[in-house]
């Protein structure tokens, strides 16, 4: 089976130009094409497996980056469809209180997060092993991931995000936007 790019109803964003998104949407599109072109080549490759054994290997080892990026590139911007929405009463705002103090709390924690040096993703997930939130920093598209955790918010921090709109050291007014056009019944609804 091959991946299809997905389509996603994005309206006018307060802080993010269209053509950032449009932009990114093209980025998305080359993940999901890599995707399928790893998965074609390895097939091809597979004529001769032990004298391509490295090129596959290679081919494996960035799997990983391209799907990480598709997958998470779809979180991302489903999130932003429908247009902002506050976060509504229930189950995720009820877990941001109980484990961190209040969802403006998190909210910091987050943010803090975000600015983490390097490009990568701010993730939140939950571990329906044990049904707690978790979140962490993802290096690139997949370094850091963690095991099991189903994508509840995922905040693209790569450069590409914003830097048609924000200077690099103004990375926190991206941040700022984000949160300003983010659908949170959309994120809600994950959990
Ligand atoms: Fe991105």
């Amino acid at each position: 089976m091959t991946y299809e790019p997905r389509t996603f109803d994005i309206p006018e964003l307060e802080g993010i130009s269209r053509e950032t998104i449009e932009l990114h949407l093209g980025l998305y599109a080359g993940y999901v094409k890599h995707v399928n072109l790893i998965r074609e080549k390895i097939a091809d490759y597979m004529h001769d497996q032990d004298g391509n054994a490295f090129a596959i290997a290679e081919m494996q080892r960035r799997l990983g980056f391209e799907y990480g990026g598709m997958k998470n590139h779809e979180a991302y911007f489903t999130q932003f469809e429908g247009g902002a929405q506050a976060l509504p009463d229930g189950a995720l705002k009820d877990k941001l209180a109980y484990q961190w103090g209040s969802s403006e709390e998190w909210l910091a924690r987050f943010k803090a997060i975000a600015k983490t040096r390097g490009v990568g993703w701010a993730m939140l997930y939950h571990d329906t092993a044990t049904d707690q939130l978790v979140q962490t920093w993802v290096d690139e598209q997949h370094l850091g991931q963690l095991v099991e955790g189903k994508i509840i918010l995922a905040l693209d921090m790569w450069e590409h995000s914003y830097m048609r709109d924000y200077l690099p050291a103004d990375k926190g007014q991206y941040i700022d936007a984000f949160f300003e056009n983010l659908n949170w019944e959309v994120v809600a609804d994950r959990l």
